[in-house]
């Protein structure tokens, strides 16, 4: 089943999602959906609170579909290591049409859960470090927008709270 991505705005996408607890039948379905989801909405990453859903859960795949091997699910996922900087352009899909230069760890280790429970670390350079941080960031209710400038950030506020007005949001 395809999700709508929820939008900027949404109290879900600010507010600390809550540990995966259950991996069940239930979670393997919810995956399947977040990876259907995120291809269809053309996306490298997608957590839980983008489909309205408050859990520490997140899928990403910096390939777009195109190597199934790429396809990594992350539950309860921690940053235990990180190492160097990368500054580039970054967007979400709950923030469409923006975009602004984000300051990253080239280098990141995380520690998380597959979809059956299992524990794995994992190193990511470059994007896929990019994409660990931006996702990680979603399950603490922390958008992208958050890491711009003040005069950045209040621009893209005041450019998005004209779209609500005239409900193109
Ligand atoms: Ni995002």
């Amino acid at each position: 089943m395809i999700y709508p991505i929820v939008k900027y705005g949404a109290a879900v996408l600010e507010t600390p999602a809550r540990p995966v607890e259950k991996f069940n039948d239930e979670l393997h379905q919810l995956c399947d959906d977040m990876f259907e989801s995120m291809y269809a909405a053309n996306g490298v990453g997608l957590a839980a609170p983008q489909i309205g859903v408050g859990r520490r859960l997140a899928v990403i795949d910096v390939t777009v579909g195109k190597n199934p091997e790429a396809r990594l699910v992350l539950a309860n996922p921690e940053i235990i290591r990180i190492e160097g900087e990368q500054r580039e352009e970054e967007g979400c899909l709950s923030v469409p049409g923006f975009r602004g230069n984000v300051a990253r760890p080239q280098y990141v280790t995380i520690r998380a859960q597959d979809a059956a429970g299992t524990s794995f670390e994992m190193n990511g350079e470059g994007l896929l470090s990019r994409a660990f941080c931006h996702e990680l960031d979603h399950l603490d209710g922390v958008l992208f927008i958050r890491h711009l400038s003040l005069l950045k950030r209040d621009l893209i506020r005041r450019r998005i709270r004209k779209l609500q007005k005239t409900g193109e949001w």
